[in-house]
This record gives structure tokens, sequence and C-alpha cells, in this order.
């Protein structure tokens, strides 16, 4: 492969949306941010310079990080954060991977500006496993806040409540005509006839799951989170926050001009307060003359076709979002196998759900019943240390910055799907589990419903997971590993544990290092919906975590 150099200015913008302008981090001015390109076996580096009063950090998700863990990018985790005026250069190489993938800012809610795709394209004589697009087309789905998300997380946090929601979805940074003051933010892309467009689907929204659809267009998955799917066919896509999913558009023969309304809007399988509005592009056919052979394209003139709206479904659409998830299969095939771990070393079980903390004393909370609002994994709420855990790891000084005893289990087991009890003690920590080079784990979450009812997409740096089962309910470790499936699980770095439901899958920590799992819904990673593997040497040299890079920031 070859070397591919970026510069990443981080400064700060002036941006307009919805009618409010204000002054936004993004990397070299761009909302979205820019796309980074590279060929599987390439290696990246990306030179990120700091011009902004805010500390930063910025995370490739879904890129491996094979030996290269130094550059995974979550604050406190893998590195301290690029102070104002520092650099640091994120050098790392595409191994086994091709594909769509995002990367984004990782500390506080810097992602909520900070975010771009990353496209992978296969080795020069690896062909993809579906005919050659005529073009490809990333689509990023974000989120846009009038205010300051900043300002609106810590203000929550400090409040123990829930922040405001955004003001609108976004695609590829904008709202679109279904918002007040936003007809001329509206992302189009413009198609020709009988032609097959690859659309690279990004979810980067902070806290929604999102369902996609084009009017009167199916879509064929293809890929999700960099891995070829077996094809199957949909008319509505949900994205988790961190989930990418390819598609095959087939555009129609015979529409000489016409514009359809794509749009984008949560899955929420909660009641009570939610934005449901819907962030629309527009799909528009390209005008071809019509030609004698083609006596359709005559009969239809532009006036003719009004612009139409997809059918999105209801909002809680949990029938469809879990057959969309059971048609998700990997490829298993000989030029692209399915590696799933056929036996296991270890098992663990995390409960993950939202709860409360009791209020410090010299605070007032304005969570439910006076407490502040909380989440955590297996009653541990993650408190991240003050410098990162993977230089405390790498040079032994781990006492005083974390422990290795987070519980392979919950504290205390009960119906999760019933009425919860009330005396859940939440703990907070830096609490880690330390796992032996190359254990196969076997890790089944299970939604504890103990407080809202969103499903939590649970992102793993540094894997590959595969999602071997899953079901509403609860667990039960007799009854349903008969049925897992070892044959073609799909595999990926973010799946969503449904709300009041469980989902199982099996990894192979074979990447030494420290490595981040937490709920890609950002409120619930603040609230404490996080923890960490610290994966071991092996016993060969390439086994081995090197050293930091010298211009690794420090805290
Ligand atoms: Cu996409 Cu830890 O994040």
């Amino acid at each position: 492969g070859k070397t591919r150099y970026y510069k990443f200015d981080i400064k700060l913008q002036t941006v307009t949306r919805l009618c409010h302008t204000k002054s936004i981090v993004t990397v070299n001015g761009l909302f979205p941010g820019p796309q980074i390109t590279a060929q599987e076996g390439d290696r990246l580096l990306i030179e990120v310079v700091n011009h902004v009063p805010n500390n930063i950090t910025l995370h490739w998700h879904g890129i491996r990080q094979l030996g290269s863990g130094w550059a995974d990018g979550p604050a406190y985790v893998t590195q301290c954060p690029i102070q104002t005026g520092q650099t640091y250069v994120y050098n790392f190489t595409i191994i086994g991977q091709r594909g769509t993938l995002l990367w984004h800012a990782h500390i506080s809610w810097l992602r909520s500006t900070l975010y771009g795709p990353i496209i992978i394209i296969p080795k020069p004589d690896d062909s993809y496993p579906f005919a050659n697009p005529y073009k490809e087309v990333p689509i990023i789905l974000g989120e846009w806040w009038n205010g300051d998300p900043e300002a609106i997380i810590s203000e929550a946090l400090q409040a123990g409540r829930g922040p405001n929601v955004s003001d609108a979805y976004t695609i590829n940074g904008l709202p679109g005509p279904l918002y007040n003051c936003s007809a001329k933010d509206t992302f189009k892309l413009t198609v020709k006839t009988g032609k097959t467009y690859l659309l690279r689907m990004i979810n980067a929204a902070l806290d929604e799951e999102l369902f996609f659809s084009i009017a009167n267009h199916s879509l064929t998955v293809v890929e999700v989170d960099a891995v070829y799917v077996k094809p199957f066919h949909t008319d509505t896509l949900l994205i988790a926050p961190g989930q990418t999913t390819n598609v095959l558009l087939e555009t129609k023969p015979d529409y000489p001009k016409a514009t359809f309304f794509m749009a984008a809007r949560p899955y929420f399988t909660g009641s009570g307060t939610f934005d449901n509005s819907t962030a629309a592009g527009i799909l528009e056919y390209e005008y071809q003359a019509p030609s004698i052979n083609s006596p359709s394209l005559i009969s239809i003139s532009p006036k003719d076709i009004p612009l139409l709206k997809p059918s999105l479904p209801p909002l809680n659409d949990i029938a469809l979002v879990t057959s969309f998830q059971k048609s998700l299969r990997s490829l298993a095939t000989t030029q692209f196998p399915c590696n799933v771990p056929q036996t296991v070393d270890r098992r663990f079980f995390f409960t993950v759900g939202l709860g409360t903390r009791p209020c410090p004393k010299n605070r007032t909370c304005q969570g439910p019943n006076g407490a502040q609002f909380s989440a955590s994994v297996n009653n541990v709420s993650f408190t991240l240390p003050t410098t990162a855990l993977l230089q405390a790891h790498f040079f032994g000084q781990a006492n005083g910055i974390y422990t290795t005893d987070f519980p392979t289990n919950p504290p205390f087991s009960f119906d999760y799907t019933g009425t919860p009890p009330h005396d859940t003690v939440v703990n907070c920590g830096t609490k880690v589990v330390e796992l032996a080079f190359n254990t196969s784990v076997e890790l089944v979450m299970q939604d504890t419903s103990l407080l809202g009812t969103d499903s939590h997409p649970l992102h793993l740096h540094g894997f590959n997971f595969f999602v071997v089962g899953q079901g509403f309910g609860n667990y039960d470790p007799n009854k349903h590993p008969p049925n897992f499936n070892l044959v073609d699980p799909v595999e990926r770095n973010t799946v969503g544990v449904p709300s009041g439901g469980w989902v199982a899958v099996r990894f192979l920590a074979d990447n030494p290092g420290v490595w981040f799992m937490h709920c890609h819904l950002e409120l619930h990673t603040s609230w404490g919906l996080r923890m960490a593997w610290v994966v071991m040497d092996g016993e060969l040299p390439r086994q081995k975590l090197p050293p930091p890079p010298s211009d690794l920031p420090k805290c």
C-alpha cells in the first residue's frame, strides 16, 4: 500500500442553519468534515493541528488499529487530548478492511460538528461482490443544534437532568425543506436513468437511531460497518449512530425529469418527549432528451410528477427493525469468509441501561425524584480518568488510575422486562476487564429498561464482533445459545441492544491495547454507559503493542 497524508486543521467556522448563525468547531472549515479516501493496505498519516480553545481528539470509527492502538483516539482512553496549539499525527495502516466508515471527535460532544466519511476502496485486484456501480455517493446523517452542544451537555450533567434535544436532523449537513428557514439548505442528488448508484450511508448523529428511505425506490443492502453482507432489498434502512450501511440504488429506466424526497427521522420505541422532525433531501433525475426509441419518455412531462414523499415507518416500528436486523448476514464465501469464533474462552453477561444516582450533597439535581440521571454497565457507571488508560497500562502504572475488577456479571439479576426494582445502586469507578491475548470472548448484553426505552447501540473499539444472537425479553443462558448463528452472523463494530431485549456477540481479542466500549448515543456515554477492555500482549513480537509515538499528547 501507499502512504496517504492528510492535514486536519481544527478551527472555528461560522455556519448558518435554520436561520441561526454560529461559530462551530470544524476540520479545515468544512461541515461536515472532509472525506478520507484510502485503499486497503494503505498507511494514513493524519496531522491534526488544534487552533481552537477546546481540547480535541479524533477517532477513526471502525478502523481496527491492529498494532496501532495509540492512534485510536478516545480521550483519556488511548490518549490525552490535543491541547490548543498542539499537533498530533495519527498514524495507522488499514489492514484487511474495505468499505465505509466514519471519523469523528472523541471528547465531550464535539463530534456534533467534527465528523466525516472514511472510504476504503478494495485493493486493485479485488472487485466488489456486486456489479460495479455507476457512481458512489456518501450520505452522512447528523444533527444540528442552534445552541452550543458543549454547553448543553455540561449544563445537563451539572443539573443531573436530560439535555435539550437537537433542533434538526441533517443529510450531508443540511436539514432540508421540512424545517423552518431551511429550504435552501437541502441536499440534492442528481442521477441518470437506468443506473446503479452505491450510497455510502453513515449515521453520525449524536443521539438518535434513524430510519432512512427514498420515495418510490427500493434499496439493496450490500455492506454494514465495512463488512459485506448477503444482499437484500428493503424500502427502509435503520442506522444507529456509529453504524454505516452501503446500499445499491437502481434508478428507474424511464423518468425524463422527476424528483423524489429522501428522508431520515428517528426510530424511538418510547413514549414521552422526542423530536419527531424529519431531515429531507432530494433525488432528482437529470433531464435526458427523449429518443425515438423510447416513446415512454415523451409521455411524461416534468409537471406530471409531483415531489413524492417516502413513507417512513412509524417511529416505534419494532417489527420492521427486528426483521431488518434479522436480514443482516455475513457473505460467508471463500473470498469473504465469516471468521466467527466457534469456541469460547470467556463469557460475560453485561446489563446495560439507564438509571439514577443520588444527587451529590452540595447540589440540587433535576433528574427523577431529585436524583441525577446515570447510565451503567453491570451497575458500574464508568468514570474517565485524568490520564490515558493506555499509557497507564503500557508503562505499568495502573495504580490509582484504573482497577481490573470490572464485574463479569451484574451484581444481582431481576426480570429485566418487568417492573424495575427501585433500589438500584450505581457505583462509579474506572474499572476494566483484562483479557489474555487471543481470548475468544462471548458477550451477552441485556438492556435493563430501568428508565427510558431507548435501545443502546453498543460500539466496541479495536475489533469487529459477530452478532450471534438477539431477542426480546430476558436472556436465558440455557435456552438461547443452542440457537446462536455460528455460520453467517453479521460482523460489525456497533450493534443495537434492543430496548427490553438482549444481543449476544463474539470476538477474538487478537489486538493488544486498551479498547473502549460504549453506547454510541452520546448522552448515554456521558452518563457512564461505557467501559474498557485491556488486551494483553502476546508472545510474538508482532503480537505486542509498540511504544507510543513521540508526539503523543500529555495530560
Ligand atoms: Cu464512534 Cu468510541 O466511537
